[in-house]
């Protein structure tokens, strides 16, 4: 492809940047000793160029949402046609747009039949306020005013927003809002790796599962709202809860009858090789938060699916739901999400990455004879790497997150977009990576591990 970087002055939009963009989720002194941005101008498949004209293959595609790939003119069209028809109306006030219509019947239709009903957004984050915001509504229209409590995991991470901060169990987050609000708790995460000692997986499954009936009995069943969980934990480090966690939470949910909310803004729309999460981890959720895959990031746009059980009570007992995003449920971003949808399906992309992830998981497995890997491991299209300063011990580095950093950069440097969460390297590719491509990934992903090696050899002790 023609790289259209000519024209542009680097150096300019670098200084720029430094003089006024305000970056989310960066370390602004590092930043500006690093001297600023590396400027993304163009991208192609599972293809990324930078200003300078660097090729780098996205192993994330882009923040876990780039699902169909870049390039696709189709969602371009679609929202060129729907800006031009009708740029902007909004669904409040009892109006809608063909594709806000359009696209909820659209979402209800690759879901099990019991979600008929979806509330539009613009970002993951909104989506998890929007459900505190509903849950805590209908368990008072239900009588039962007290059932105000969620239930999340350590790690878990559910958007930047205030309440999504809160949900979400980044301590580094929490610290930062000063104290975290009345009635979100958090139990441990069933990261078998790091918390499973000599445990079998599946026995550790069931003991982090029990964490949560714990923490249900101790705030009291009768105040607990709600559980919300990842299936697969991403920015906590792509954490595959072993085969017995889910049905065992589900379990001890139904028990207390505490609703289950499955957060799917990365799971969603086929990165486990099904459509769902949900369906991959083996559990039934009530409420269903997705953002990402929906428009595989072309427009920004998210969205809640209820189950028919709540939104029954909810639509009959409720009154007016005083929520609400102007742009939620953007024409154009619908236009865009009803065409991604459309080509997950007609290009079977939910079915390749499921028949494409055992060669994904098995090419990284390959990596497992490297001095730093601890393990790796997959689902469809969402990957870890740990690294590892013992590998026998399943030992950590010092100072968490300094070894992951340097493997993401030296991983940029060689052509890789991998994202490090602490010291797990994250790859999620877009879906139409091929068997070639794949190789090259893993090429790459042990070249980024040979550096970082090279940097911290000291400090591994031989297996
Ligand atoms: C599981 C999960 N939920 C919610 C969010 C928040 O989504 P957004 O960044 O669109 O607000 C994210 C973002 O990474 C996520 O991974």
């Amino acid at each position: 492809m023609t790289v259209h970087t000519k024209n542009l002055n680097i150096a300019e939009i670098v200084q720029h940047d430094i003089a006024h963009h305000f970056h989310p989720f960066t370390d602004h002194k590092s930043f500006h000793a690093a001297g600023g941005p590396r400027v993304m101008t163009q991208a192609d498949g599972i293809w990324i160029w930078d200003a300078n004209g660097n090729k780098l293959l996205d192993g994330m595609s882009g923040l876990w949402c780039v699902n169909v790939g870049y390039g696709r003119k189709e969602l371009a069209e679609a929202a060129y046609k729907q800006l031009l028809d009708l740029p902007y109306y909004n669904t409040f006030f009892k109006t809608t747009t063909v594709p806000a219509t359009e696209l909820a019947t659209k979402i209800s239709s690759v879901m099990p039949k019991r979600f008929k009903h979806i509330f539009f957004t613009n970002s993951g984050s909104e989506s998890n306020d929007t459900i505190v915001r509903f849950v805590r509504h209908y368990w008072k229209l239900k009588g039962k005013p007290y059932r105000q409590h969620f239930i999340a995991r350590t790690r878990g991470y559910h958007g930047s927003t205030m309440v999504a901060a809160n949900l979400g169990g980044m301590q580094g987050m929490h610290e930062q809002v000063g104290t975290e609000f009345p009635g979100f708790h958090h139990v441990q995460q069933p990261h078998w790796y790091d918390f499973g000692g000599d445990k079998s997986p599946e026995d550790f499954g069931l003991d982090a599962a029990a964490e949560v009936e714990k923490k249900i009995l101790e705030v009291g069943p009768e105040n607990v709202a709600a559980f919300i969980g990842e299936p697969i934990q991403g920015a906590g480090g792509v954490i595959i809860p072993p085969t017995t966690y889910w049905p065992e939470v589900q379990r001890i949910c139904r028990k207390y009858g505490v609703l289950i909310i499955s957060d799917e803004v990365i799971c969603g729309f086929g990165r486990t090789g099904n459509w769902w999460g949900f369906e991959t981890l083996g559990f039934e959720p009530d409420i269903v938060p997705m953002a990402k895959g929906l428009s595989s990031g072309y427009l920004p746009i998210g969205a809640v699916a209820f189950a028919d059980h709540l939104v029954k009570d909810f639509f009959e007992l409720g009154g007016e739901f005083y929520h609400g995003m102007t742009y939620a449920g953007h024409p154009a971003a619908c236009a865009v999400a009803l065409k991604n949808i459309e080509i997950l399906q007609d290009e079977k992309l939910v079915e390749r990455a499921r028949e494409i992830g055992p060669y994904f998981g098995q090419a990284l497995a390959s990596l497992r004879d490297h001095p730093i890997v601890g393990e790796t491991r997959s689902v469809g299209l969402i990957a870890a790497i740990e690294l590892s300063n013992d590998k026998k011990k399943r030992g950590r580095f010092k100072d968490s997150g300094r070894v992951g950093a340097m493997c993401r950069d030296h991983s940029f440097k060689n052509g890789l977009i991998m994202r490090a969460c602490w010291d797990t390297m994250v790859l999620a590719p877009p879906f139409v990576i091929t068997k070639k491509e794949i190789d090259e990934l893993v090429r790459l992903a042990r070249l980024a591990l040979d550096a970082t090696y090279a940097d911290v050899k000291g400090e591994v002790v031989k297996a």
